[in-house]
């Protein structure tokens, strides 16, 4: 494990991403949403997803310089396709046309589909909360399954995320973000990579039984990941799946193309102006009061520190990580450089711009 320093980390991830042909202007896009999510404490979604886009990339699964199109236009109302392009450049213009329609007439329903994996889909949280907008996100991911249904004993569709935001003035905005496996499936990559075990709880071997080898989901025979809160944790991931999958994309983790490899995420999103609803003072007075009440719950022995508020921890790592640098272990740091030599960027000059070599 080392640290690399953003000002090294920044034109070293760049300089691959421009591997893929990429425009500038996606280059950008790709990288800092990327190393943000490395910020954030996600490294299970930052820059040890460029190989697995490499793959995608190689394949035709990804789609380099594509752009959202508009294939249902209903005013409040848009359902996009995502031409299988990067999804740090679709969610960002989906989440600006999205925000566009909702400042106009006050909230929009979004379907997107086809995307490429969309990353950390707080970002988009983020994206709508920097315009005043409340957010609601409902994603699935076509890919090989690897969550198994609370009951299950084999995987059936993906870590399907929800996520949700809240802007409120005079404090950051409150974003939850997260996987309805017990832990993203990146987590048990970078469990992997390091050598480590997972916690009880989280996944079960080939047999359907209970394991801590992160293994089982990274390499064959393929186990699964377990939902989080049991059948509470289904139930959301089902959600996920049958607006984000079904509704918005028109596809399900069960069409299980395996014909080349991707990841596609699909994304039935809400975006909610709150002074739509009258009174948007009076709404934040009241959120601001029951999160000063909630936080004044005393903290429970074995929790360091007082309780949180959804978006904390991930403020708290990128003030610690933009000081003191993204950690990498050795195992994703190689998987990057060889994935840059399948690009025919080289993986010296990428080692170099790293301040490694
Ligand atoms: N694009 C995709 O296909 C895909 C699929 C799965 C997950 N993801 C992403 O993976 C990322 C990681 O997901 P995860 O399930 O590992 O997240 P996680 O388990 O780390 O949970 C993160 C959420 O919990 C909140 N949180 C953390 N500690 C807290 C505390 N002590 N008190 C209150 N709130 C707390 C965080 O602020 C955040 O909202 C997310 O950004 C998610 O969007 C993406």
């Amino acid at each position: 494990m080392h640290s690399i320093p953003l000002q090294r980390l920044n034109p070293a991830i760049r300089l691959v991403v421009r591997g893929f042909g990429s425009s500038e202007q996606e280059v950008e896009a790709v990288a800092s949403n990327l190393i943000e999510a490395n910020l954030t404490g996600h490294d299970s979604h930052g820059i040890g997803m460029l190989p697995p886009y490499v793959e995608a990339f190689l394949q035709g699964g990804l789609k380099p310089n594509a752009h959202v199109s508009t294939v249902l236009d209903g005013g409040t109302l848009l359902r996009l396709d995502g031409n299988a392009g990067f999804g740090q450049v679709i969610g960002h213009e989906a989440m600006d046309l999205a925000i566009g329609r909702a400042r106009q007439h006050g909230s929009c329903i979004v379907a997107l589909g086809n995307a490429h994996h969309l990353g950390r889909i707080g970002a988009w949280a983020e994206q709508a909360a920097a315009a005043g907008l409340v957010s609601l996100h409902l994603v699935n991911v076509v890919s090989r399954a690897i969550v198994a249904p609370h009951g299950g004993a084999d995987a059936r569709f993906g870590t399907n995320p929800f996520c949700a935001g809240v802007p409120l003035a005079g404090r950051p905005p409150v974003i939850l973000d997260f996987a309805t496996s017990v832990i993203a499936q990146g987590k048990t990559r970078v469990a992997h990579n390091k050598g480590e075990l997972i916690a009880e709880g989280c996944l079960i071997d080939d047999q359907g039984r209970a394991s801590r080898e992160p293994r089982f989901t990274v390499v064959p025979p393929f186990g699964a990941l377990l939902t989080f809160g049991a059948h509470k944790g289904y139930g959301l991931a089902l959600m996920c799946e049958l607006l984000g999958g079904a509704l918005a994309a028109g596809m399900t983790t069960r069409d299980d193309d395996t014909s080349k490899r991707r990841i596609l995420n699909g994304m039935f999103s809400v975006l909610l102006d709150p002074q739509a609803l009258g009174d948007r003072a009076a709404f934040e007075a009241e959120a601001m009061a029951f999160l000063k009440w909630v936080q004044a719950s005393p903290p429970r022995e074995g929790f360091d520190g007082p309780v949180q508020v959804a978006g904390d921890a991930e403020r708290a790592s990128k003030a610690l990580r933009s000081a003191e640098g993204v950690p990498v272990d050795r195992t994703t740091w190689t998987a990057i450089l060889a994935a840059a030599d399948k690009l025919g960027v080289g993986a010296r000059r990428v080692d170099e711009a790293a301040g490694r070599a």
